[in-house]
């Protein structure tokens, strides 16, 4: 298949269209964040990377980090995980608070705000302290990505956190219903600093190919986690990755995806591919407008979905 031609035809189509989102205001450092960028990377098992548009710009992670925080927790957890957080689709969006009332401060779901922030309560516990769970992320991400210089913006984890009143008011309900081991203030800074971790698309396609190869990175043999485990991170990216617009993902790519509000989409091919795709603009449910319809058009022209 010629996966150059693909993704060139790709940018083209989407540079065509005029609406091209609107981008995450709610953090003040991503709001200057020019939306006419579009990029988008797909690196194969032998290491092969194809590339089109600002595949080389960093861009913000952000929820694309609970993809790594979950595969932490999970290898480390185990089953045990799904005694704090749940696994099905919230159908509500990515900060809301209103089910977590109601379901007893247990987070439906590791990709909506609150199961994210308490993945990372369970990684701070693991790890004895926040820093060391910091630097432990970090690490487990340059690893997947085969990039020593993955870091974050200091700036962006700082502007959310003088403004991140919502994910604080998550946390403390948890904690309320004695959902969240350590204290509120350090889990809150540790989740934002690792959705300010800064990557291209081509570092993120790049690491997602342990979730394209049952828990195994393809190119240099380094086992992450067990099949089994990789299966259900799948599942889970799937059924959840993108909210309460996650049916729609399904409905219109067919692949396990994970968005975030920085406008990045990370996809998983089982057995062929990693994906990534950027624009910063983004559609009503928080997710990337130019990357979702991206990928539908990669799915559509490559014919790869798992369906
Ligand atoms: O907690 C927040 O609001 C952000 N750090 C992450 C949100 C996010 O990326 C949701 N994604 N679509």
């Amino acid at each position: 298949m010629n996966y150059q031609l693909i993704l060139d035809e790709i940018a083209h189509e989407v540079s065509c269209l005029s609406n091209k989102g609107k981008v995450a205001d709610y953090i003040p450092a991503l709001a200057n964040v020019d939306p006419e960028q579009f990029g988008m990377s797909l690196t194969l098992f032998d290491g092969t990377q194809y590339s089109v548009g600002d595949s080389n710009t960093l861009f913000s992670i952000q929820s694309i980090s609970k993809v790594f925080t979950f595969t932490l927790a999970l290898k480390f957890y185990s089953t045990n995980l799904y005694k704090r957080i749940g696994r099905e689709p919230s159908g509500d969006p990515f900060n809301s608070l209103v089910q977590l009332e109601y379901e007893h401060g247990i987070p439906r779901n590791p990709f909506i705000n609150a199961g994210a922030i308490n993945v990372t309560d369970a990684l701070i516990s693991y790890f004895g302290n926040s820093t060391k769970a910091s630097e432990e992320i970090f690490q487990f991400i340059r690893d997947i990505s085969d990039e020593t210089s993955v870091n974050c913006s200091k700036i962006v984890a700082t502007s959310e956190m003088d403004h991140g009143f919502r994910n604080m008011a998550l946390a403390n309900l948890m904690k309320s219903f004695n959902n969240l081991d350590n204290d509120v203030y350090d889990i809150i800074q540790t989740y934002f600093r690792h959705c300010a971790i800064e990557m291209n698309t081509k570092m993120l396609s790049r690491a997602m190919l342990y979730l394209a190869n049952h828990g195994v990175d393809p190119i240099n043999g380094m086992v992450h986690i067990t099949e089994q485990q990789a299966k259900r991170i799948n599942a889970v990216m799937l059924t959840c990755g993108h909210y309460d617009a996650s049916g729609d993902f399904a409905f219109h790519v067919g692949l396990p995806g994970k968005s975030g509000v920085g406008g990045g989409i990370a996809v998983v091919v089982p057995q062929k591919m990693g994906i990534c795709v950027w624009s910063p603009g983004l559609n009503a449910q928080g997710n990337s407008l130019l990357g979702t319809i991206a990928l539908e058009l990669f799915a559509t022209k490559t014919g790869m979905s798992i369906f």
